[in-house]
């Protein structure tokens, strides 16, 4: 079954690129690489042993229409293309409006338009803010964004419910991703960071690189054991996992259109750069630096839901993740 993939050369994408095509289905790959690179196609092509089908073209644009006419047999879509920094969101909102929601709102009427009804969309837990109450539920509330880049996922989120509320022809799954990790195990694909990291993971991978000098820990005096931020840091690889289930779901009419990815456990800044020492016998040039503005103290996901109606789990570890990370910045040192 073909599946359309926006996004499809980035993080996120392209692990989910190889777990399709893995389970028997032909992902076809939107992405004018504006926020990735050839390396991502041609990793992909080495783990798959196949070059996958690709349309180097915008999302938000009338092109996509293409994909469509030229696919008429399209079995339903995974939407990942957007920006995703949010600092930088902060400074340009408009970027941010004008791509994550036109490109969103594109597909959609072209789903509807030729009637491919199966669609995952990339959420974030970015949608709850700093909750209440720990873990966060699916049914937690979504809390005002604290970024224009978080005001889109809840925008785009919006945007399904208000087409579900009409009666459109649609089955979605909203993923709400907590913080993927990590690398493909062959090290032939990963996180992209082009210019400087948004991410902590990539961050210290560059530093343990000696590309940068030093990694500063937002703040250590936060309500937390050790003083540091708490996340839900996921394997990239499971995340990916996540979408072919949701795909399989809606497959067998599953009706639940929201759902948390992340692995329920939390881990600590301090814990992720401790980590990553051990697990790859280096020694990280860090220090203790002031809060960043905008930081929440700690979030992690309750994760039932999805396994019990998808029955998906994560299954790799921050060890597994760390390992890999690092194993793919030595791809990218020997590239670049
Ligand atoms: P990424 O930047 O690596 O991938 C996004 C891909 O989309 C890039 O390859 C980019 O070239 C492409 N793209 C962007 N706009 C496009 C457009 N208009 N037309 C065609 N291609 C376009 O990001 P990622 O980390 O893989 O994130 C994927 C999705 O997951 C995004 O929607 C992001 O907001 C969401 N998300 C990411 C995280 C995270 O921490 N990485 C967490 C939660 C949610
Ligand atoms: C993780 C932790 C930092 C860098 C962001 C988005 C969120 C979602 C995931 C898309 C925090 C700390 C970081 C550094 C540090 N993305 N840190 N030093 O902020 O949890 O979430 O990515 O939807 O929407 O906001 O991820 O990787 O930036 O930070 O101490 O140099 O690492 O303070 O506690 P975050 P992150």
């Amino acid at each position: 079954m073909k599946i359309l993939v926006t996004g499809g050369a980035g993080y996120i994408g392209s692990h989910t690129v190889v777990e399709l095509a893995k389970a028997g289905y032909s992902p076809i790959i939107v992405d004018d690489l504006r926020c990735s690179q050839e390396i991502m196609l041609s990793g992909l092509k080495s783990i798959l042993g196949k070059k996958i089908d690709h349309y180097a073209i915008d999302a938000a644009s009338q092109d996509l229409e293409k994909v469509f006419i030229d696919h008429p047999d399209l079995g339903g879509a995974i939407h990942f293309a957007a920006y995703k920094a949010v600092g930088e969101s902060v400074q340009q909102p408009i970027k941010y409006y004008e791509n994550n929601i036109l490109a969103t709102s594109n597909l959609l009427k072209l789903m509807l338009k030729y009637e491919v009804a199966h669609y995952v969309f990339s959420s974030s837990c970015t949608v709850y803010g700093q909750p209440d109450i720990l873990p966060v539920t699916e049914t937690t509330e979504r809390k005002p964004a604290q970024s224009p880049y978080g005001r889109t996922k809840q925008i785009c989120e919006d945007l399904v419910f208000d087409l579900m509320q009409g009666g459109a022809k649609l089955a979605p799954v909203l993923l709400r991703y907590f913080n993927p990790i990590g690398a493909h195990e062959s090290a032939a694909i990963g996180e992209l960071a082009i210019g400087v990291p948004n991410n902590l993971v990539p961050f210290v991978t560059q530093t343990a690189a000696g590309l940068r000098e030093k990694l500063t820990v937002f703040g250590d005096d936060y309500n937390t054991p050790d003083g540091s931020c708490i996340r839900d840091y996921i394997h990239v690889t499971d995340l990916a996992r996540a979408h072919v289930a949701a795909l399989e779901y809606l497959q067998k009419g599953g009706k639940i259109q929201v759902f948390n990815a992340g692995t329920g456990q939390g881990s600590s800044v301090l814990e992720i750069l401790r980590t990553f020492e051990r697990v790859n016998n280096i020694k990280l040039n860090y220090e203790i630096g002031p809060r960043r503005s905008g930081d929440i103290e700690k979030i992690w996901a309750n994760c039932d839901l999805i396994e019990k109606e998808l029955g998906w789990k994560a299954q790799l570890g921050l060890e597994e993740a760390l390992k890999s990370a690092w194993q793919w910045q030595q791809t990218l040192n020997a590239q670049y």
